[in-house]
Order: structure tokens, then sequence, then C-alpha cells
């Protein structure tokens, strides 16, 4: 079983998404283990995205990411990774196959609503970063077993 960190961006609380986003990782079968609103600070927001540290659109992702407060969670599920990044869609929405969350709800990759873990490595940093271990529930669904084979 795997675990991933999903960041429902500030567009996505400002627009009114953050139900229909969340719905959709829940209809897919990801368990919610970690769920909080957070505002985050251009300090944290640093090392969320250090890996970007120089990139063009860095300073612009900064700024969209402390624009307003943001949904953190950690998802659970068979190849939660790979899923969760799947039903996002790919980062430019144009690019993006319909039927994902970035295909359907947004236009620019400066605005793509939706953050996801890319690797294992990154999933562990991230969940460490941003929850601590008590904030990870560990709990089971009476109808996992028609979910995980
Ligand atoms: P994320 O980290 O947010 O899940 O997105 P990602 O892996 O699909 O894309 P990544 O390359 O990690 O980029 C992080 C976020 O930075 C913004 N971005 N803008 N204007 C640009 O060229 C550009 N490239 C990336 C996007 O908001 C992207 O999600
Ligand atoms: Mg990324």
């Amino acid at each position: 079983m795997e675990r991933t960190f999903v960041m429902l961006k500030p567009d996505a609380v400002q627009r009114g998404l953050v139900g229909e986003i969340i719905n959709r990782f829940e209809r897919r079968g990801l368990k919610i283990v970690a769920l909080k609103m957070v505002h985050v600070s251009t300090e944290f927001a640093h090392r969320h995205y250090a890996v970007h540290v120089g990139k063009p659109f860095f300073e612009g992702l900064i700024k969209y990411i402390t624009g307003g407060p943001v949904v953190a969670l950690v998802l659970e599920g068979t190849n939660a990774i790979e899923v969760a990044r799947a039903t996002m869609g790919a980062t430019n929405p144009a690019k993006a196959a319909p039927g994902t969350i970035r295909a359907d709800f947004s236009l620019e990759m400066g605005r793509n609503l939706v953050h996801g873990s890319d690797g294992p490595e990154t999933a562990a940093a991230e969940i460490g970063l941003w929850f601590k271990p008590e904030e990870l529930i560990d709990y089971g669904r009476a109808v996992d077993g028609w979910i995980f084979e």
C-alpha cells in the first residue's frame, strides 16, 4: 500500500472546487489518511518547491501558492502516487487528458489547481514536511475489500 501527498492549490479553494476535486480521489478508491487547510508562508513554500529554485517560473509559483489557503492531504492506496497524478492530469492543462482534474477545470500551467508527489522519495519527504506523524490517521474502511484485492 502506497501513500502520496496531494495539495489543492489556492485557486481550488477560491473557486469552490475543494469538494469536487477531493471527490474524484475518493471515488477512485484512494483513502484519505490526513487532511488540513493551511495558508503557507513564503519560507515554507520555498521548502516545498525547493527543486524548482532558480527556474523562470519559480517566483510566480511561490506567489501563487502563498496567495491563499491550500488544502493538504495524504492519500493511500494501490499505486497511490501514479494514480493520483493520473487523476490530476498533465502539468499543462492544455495537454491534460479530458476527464482529468486539470483538463476539466483549468486552463493554465500557473493555475493548475492541484499538486501531487512525483515519486516515492518525494512523497515521503512531502508527507514529512506537511504533516506530523500523529496527523496521519490509521483506520480501515468497511468497503476496503471491494477496492483492494
Ligand atoms: P506539481 O508539482 O504542482 O504537482 O506539478 P507537476 O509535478 O505536474 O509540475 P512541476 O514541474 O513539479 O511544476 C510545479 C508547478 O509549477 C508550475 N509550473 N509553471 N510556467 C511554467 O513553465 C511552469 N512550469 C511549472 C505549475 O503550477 C506546476 O504544477
Ligand atoms: Mg512537481
